[in-house]
């Protein structure tokens, strides 16, 4: 039987977070170690540069995302892991795919029209003031993502659902012109992958700056538990479980049983700071022993490197005969008579 293709990238512009951790990394690896998957999964640092112009701060989210990813037992013999950048039939067919890309198709991506209104509202009288071509063109670079390895399945995130979407568009469009070369492939979208909520209760997002650090030394992540914040009410004083920032996280990460027990206690009454202290310890068992082995990757890239380098080359088994085939078939071509 032939595998499914599950590919997804992530942008290398943060730290990664609880958030991204329940949301997106724990269900990549384990479906990284499910054998009827052929999982491609990517460090998006082309995508990183649309909205980051800090060259360290690239290079370091790059080394941090890695590093979470091994250290959380990412499988790579049978995941393909490997940074966007060293794979650059991506950026060639990106190209390919721009002219076949209607210009009004990418006048209606999100996030260029978040831009332009956001001009509109300031009373800026050009709307494409502070948009580079970069943040315009970022679905047409998305699909040469997802459309050179024929994915059939994209596991993301509801705000890059109209990406997928016009994925599909782009290779549809590429196919008609063609020949049938690309999969059409479908966005995933976990429903039941819990949403959690950052330190100020909104939910736990860079752009709000609420984020809890996966892996941050035990004293300050310990120090961040404690901020979270709640309301009032006393110790002894029934608490509701559900809109309970602490209680969501808990959730993420405990068992049905323990979910249940806990929710007695609000129901008893559990003071804040018990409840903060039983969330900090529950949490650091669970991410103690994964944080040593981050801790030892950071302290050596190199290994990291290789295993990015390992990753690329089988990409590259794939995309490079690929895009040799993609190319002859859009007219470029050797001129030797065969
Ligand atoms: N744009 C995605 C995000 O911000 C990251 C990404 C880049 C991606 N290329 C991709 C996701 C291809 C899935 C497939 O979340």
């Amino acid at each position: 039987m032939s595998k499914t293709i599950v590919l997804t990238g992530i942008t290398t512009t943060g730290t990664p977070h609880l958030g991204n951790y329940v949301g997106a990394i724990r269900p990549a690896i384990e479906s990284s170690q499910d054998h009827n998957v052929l999982p491609f999964y990517f460090l998006a640092d082309y995508h990183a540069l649309i909205k980051c112009l800090e060259p360290e701060r690239v290079a370091q989210s790059t080394l941090e995302i890695a590093a979470t990813w091994l250290a959380l037992g990412l499988d790579t013999e049978n995941a393909v892991f490997y940074r966007q950048s060293d794979v650059p039939e991506i950026a060639e067919l990106s190209w390919m795919l721009s002219c076949v890309t209607a210009k009004g198709l990418m006048n209606r991506a999100h996030a260029y029209k978040a831009a332009v209104q956001a001009n509109d509202e300031t009373g800026e009288s050009d709307p494409d003031r502070g948009v580079n071509m970069g943040l315009f063109n970022y679905p047409i670079l998305m699909a040469a993502d997802i459309l050179l390895f024929n994915a059939h399945k994209v596991p993301v995130g509801k705000d890059q659902i109209q990406h997928i979407e016009m994925a599909r568009d782009i290779g549809g469009r590429f196919n008609h012109i063609y020949g049938a070369h690309f999969n059409i492939p479908e966005a995933v979208i976990s429903e039941d992958s819990a949403i959690l909520c950052g330190l100020d209760g909104r939910k736990m997002s860079k752009s709000y700056d609420n984020t809890i650090p996966l892996f941050l030394p035990e004293k300050q992540f310990r120090k961040l538990i404690m901020k979270i914040k709640t309301n009032s009410l006393e110790p002894g004083v029934p608490k509701d479980a559900d809109s309970c920032t602490l209680f969501g996280i808990y959730k993420a990460f405990a068992t049905k049983d323990e979910v249940a027990a806990v929710r007695q206690r609000y129901e008893e009454g559990i003071g804040w700071g018990e409840m903060k202290q039983f969330l900090f310890n529950y949490l650091n068992d669970h991410l103690k022993t994964a944080r040593e082995r981050y801790d030892a990757l950071m302290e050596s890239p190199e290994k990291i490197e290789l295993v990015l380098c390992e990753g690329a080359e089988k990409a590259r088994a794939y995309s490079v005969p690929f895009m040799k085939n993609i190319r002859n078939s859009v007219g470029i071509r050797g001129l030797a008579r065969k």
